[in-house]
């Protein structure tokens, strides 16, 4: 029976804050970001481990008390110069210590989305557990989106019929996301699924929702923060 482990990516800098601090690790509801996702992850059912990939040089993560996930918490210091190059040195980390096989499923999520649902991720995974080829959650897109010129005028209206925004976890086996990983070594693939499209194969999209955003810019940590007070004090 195939297994499902989850993979964070967490070496990145996270400039577009304008943090010094990495932004895994701005304080969130008194937990540094990361906290979130990992809480998540480790309480879900089907997940049997959560790996999370640092920076070699990082020295934060070791300042907090990660033991009410010990059953479950794997860290791997291997981080990359991109986030691919820190997903692929997970996996390969990962499974050079034996803690997967390559048939067990891989749920990629970013530390910077720290509203995902358990809800949710028991949806992505019976979804696709008996998928072919693995997908990942997506919301259609709502705006109606502009193409601008050099000088920030609209150069044409795009149709956003059949667009979707990506959003993690975005799930595939370790043997494909492996592969398609190592063979976009020099594209520019920013996220998992793209690097198995360029394989050939065609990702599902499992209908995720709007809470499950990505914290990019200053103001996406104060609604964040909003989302997960509300919840804890329903
Ligand atoms: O910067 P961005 O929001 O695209 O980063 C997405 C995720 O990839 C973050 O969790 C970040 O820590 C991670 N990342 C990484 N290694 C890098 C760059 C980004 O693990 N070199």
């Amino acid at each position: 029976m195939s297994k499902f482990f989850a993979l964070i990516p967490a070496a990145g800098s996270g400039s577009r804050m304008g943090n010094e601090l990495p932004k895994q690790y701005l304080s969130l509801n008194n937990r540094p970001m990361i906290y979130h996702a990992i809480h998540t992850l480790c309480q879900n059912q089907f997940i049997a481990g959560v790996f999370i990939v640092l920076a070699p040089s990082d020295t934060e993560w070791f300042k907090y008390d990660w033991s009410e996930f010990s059953e479950k918490l794997v860290v791997l210091s291997c981080g990359g110069l991109t986030r691919a190059d820190s997903v692929l040195n997970g996996l390969t980390a990962a499974k050079q210590k034996n803690l997967v096989d390559t048939n067990d499923w891989i749920l990629v999520h970013d530390a910077a989305r720290p509203c995902l649902t358990s809800i949710l991720l028991d949806k992505l995974i019976n979804e696709l557990a008996i998928d072919k080829v693995g997908g990942l959650l997506a919301v259609p897109v709502a705006d109606t989106l502009k193409r601008s010129n050099t000088e920030n005028r609209v150069a044409h209206t795009e149709s956003r019929e059949n667009l979707w925004q990506a959003q993690t976890p975005q799930m595939f086996r370790h043997d494909l996301l492996t592969q398609a990983l190592r063979s976009t070594t020099n594209i520019n693939v920013t996220d998992d699924a793209s690097a198995v499209e360029a394989l050939g194969f065609y990702p599902k999209l499992v209908l995720g929702d709007a809470y499950n955003f990505k914290v990019t810019y200053p103001q996406d940590l104060a609604l964040a923060e909003l989302i997960i007070q509300k919840r804890n004090n329903p």
